[in-house]
């Protein structure tokens, strides 16, 4: 199906690896120009961008922590001089401390809420001037927002911040014609959850209770992201879109 993507320009946050990868990756097979950003890993950055280099797209890959302030500045500044204009802003990158409640510190605090929280409106701050009417922000989350999961008190925390911005945000930015939604996703076997005490775990009650019987992949999550990017959700916004095979509807 052609989504009438081909010529846009996208930013993806994090997209180094896992879940931000494959969003990036299609987003350029729709023919999307597309910047990213990474925190460490420059060698899966590099890769990455030529990945999507050979889709035969403009592509931008920068290392801006996304909780500091001047490192986002600067990634913007250089997608401007790049691109001139932005259609998609897409929040992906996390990150976080996997503990019980009673264990964390305030630097545990910031970690996360500065990364995933902050790091989603300094994000749309930026990109605000650059986006014109018909634009889409996505804000990738997890049931975590709404649900009690085990370590996941201060994600859970993030991204419940996060789905409250996209809210206000979407009232905020509807005049200018600028959709902004989340994106909660169920759990994908990525780096991400080698970091969880309970993988195995988590994994298999994942799987036993998802009604379309198997894990999710990171292009469903991808594919989903098309949609919002899309025309075809033009009268979408401060929605949450559930991509999780149907986990979040069993009691
Ligand atoms: N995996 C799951 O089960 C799951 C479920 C629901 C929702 N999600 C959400 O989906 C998103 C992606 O998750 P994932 O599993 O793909 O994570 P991941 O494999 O850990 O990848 C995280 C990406 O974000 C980047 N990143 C982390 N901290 C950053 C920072 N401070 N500044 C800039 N970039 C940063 C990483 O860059 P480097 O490579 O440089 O480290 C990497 O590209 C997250 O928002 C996560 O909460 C994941």
């Amino acid at each position: 199906m052609d989504l009438d993507l081909g010529g846009r320009h996208a930013v993806v946050t994090g997209a180094s690896r896992g879940i931000g990868r494959a969003i990036a990756l299609a987003l350029a097979d729709q023919g999307v120009h597309v910047a990213f950003n990474y925190l460490r890993n420059r060698r899966a950055a590099e890769e990455t961008l030529r990945a999507l280099e050979a889709r035969g797209v403009t592509a931008l890959a920068q290392r801006a922590n996304i909780a500091d302030p001047e490192a986002v500045r600067a990634f913007f500044a250089a997608v401007r001089e790049r691109f001139g204009t932005l259609e998609l802003l897409v929040h992906n990158a996390a990150s976080g401390v996997e503990r019980t409640a009673l264990d964390f510190t305030l630097h545990h605090f910031h970690w996360t809420l500065d990364i995933n929280a902050w790091g989603f409106l300094s994000a749309v701050q930026e990109a605000a001037p650059m986006l014109a009417p018909g634009s889409s922000v996505v804000a990738i989350s997890s049931l975590g927002a709404v649900r009690s999961l085990p370590y996941y008190t201060l994600v859970g925390a993030s991204k419940a911040a996060i789905e409250s911005m996209a809210r206000h945000l979407a009232t905020e930015l509807g005049p200018r014609g600028i959709r902004v939604n989340v994106l909660s996703a169920g759990a994908v076997d990525t780096d991400a959850l080698k970091h969880f005490p309970n993988r195995e775990e988590l994994m298999a009650t994942t799987l036993a209770r998802t009604p379309l019987g198997r894990m999710l992949e990171p292009e469903d999550v991808a594919q989903a992201v098309l949609f919002l990017a899309s025309d075809l959700s033009r009268m979408v916004t401060g929605a949450t879109l559930f991509v999780d095979g149907g986990y979040h509807a069993v009691g």
